[in-house]
């Protein structure tokens, strides 16, 4: 049996991810930026699932502390992890900075999971596995010259959220390039999730028509589930297929260059060993 960390366990896709490992039987790390929903999602599953091992611990994506503090703390209680999965994520409707300065959403979705990645990786065994929650919406962003930032005057909900997911996906192919472990993405599609109120007068007319057609939180994370246990690297989940993006991405972007000004920006927050 595995341990398994998940970043955003206490929503939709987080949720029923832990459900469904802790009920197989792993240990499950419930990574929660507010500990009391996240207990009470640990409490309901423990009532199905009485048997089940699942912890909890605070982690705030919106802070390099937190995620330090979060990291630091597993490693002193020499915790190692069979599997990561980089769930959690947001889509802020107006431009906010956090308490880093940087824009939210971007910190989040994208830097903030690679700083975590980075810091567990040597509490990781070669043959653990790293899941990124991508998104569709990747596919139609493009980064802009303010990467590894993402740029003030051009902030928009969808725009920014994508660019985040496009940044994460760019990290994680060249990650998957350069450990042993399992690297791959998931993207699962469009899930009726709270993630998808865009806080637009439109939201009541999409609950009642666009929420009915959507994947169920349960269904949308399956593709991750998959990613969890695969021998596949640097691969794009979704639905039931395994795609390889690296010749459509690799084209497209230098992967080195978007490698090293994500390092150089990582290690102005922490020490990291050089990959
Ligand atoms: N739903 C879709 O159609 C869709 C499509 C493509 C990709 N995705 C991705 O799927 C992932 C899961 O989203 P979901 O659809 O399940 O939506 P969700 O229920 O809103 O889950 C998002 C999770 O991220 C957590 N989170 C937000 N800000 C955080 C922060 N600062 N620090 C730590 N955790 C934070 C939330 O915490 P709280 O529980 O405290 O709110 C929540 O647990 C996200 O990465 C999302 O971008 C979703």
């Amino acid at each position: 049996m595995k341990t398994i960390l998940i970043t955003g366990a206490s929503g939709a896709m987080g949720s029923a991810a832990v459900r469904k490992l802790a009920g197989d039987g792993h240990t499950v790390w419930m990574a929660c930026r507010n500990l009391e929903k996240g207990e009470s999602i640990r409490q309901q599953i423990l009532q199905d699932e009485p048997e089940a091992d699942i912890r909890l611990k605070a982690l705030d994506l919106s802070s390099f502390a937190s995620v330090k503090t979060f990291a630091a703390e597993l490693k002193a209680d020499g915790v190692q992890l069979d599997a990561l999965f980089n769930n959690a994520g947001t889509m802020n409707r107006h431009y906010s900075e956090t308490a880093d300065g940087i824009e939210r959403t971007w910190q989040v979705n994208f830097l903030s999971p690679c700083l975590l990645t980075r810091l567990l990786l040597p509490m990781m065994a070669p043959d653990a596995h790293i899941v990124s929650m991508v998104s569709l919406s990747a596919h139609y962003a493009r980064l802009d010259a303010a990467f590894p930032l993402s740029d003030k005057k051009h902030f928009t909900q969808l725009g920014t959220y994508a660019q985040s997911k496009l940044a994460l996906l760019l990290y994680t192919l060249e990650l998957s390039r350069r450990v042993p472990q399992y690297v791959n993405m998931s993207d699962p599609w469009i899930v009726n999730t709270p993630i998808i109120h865009l806080d637009r007068w439109f939201d009541p007319i999409a609950d009642l028509f666009f929420r009915p057609v959507c994947y169920k939180p349960e269904k949308g994370v399956q593709p991750a589930l998959r990613a969890l246990f695969t021998e596949e690297r640097g691969k794009y989940f979704v639905g039931k297929s395994i795609r390889d993006y690296l010749p459509k991405y690799g084209k497209r972007y230098d992967l080195q260059d978007v490698w090293t000004r994500i390092e150089a920006f990582l290690a102005m927050q922490a020490p990291l060993e050089q990959l």
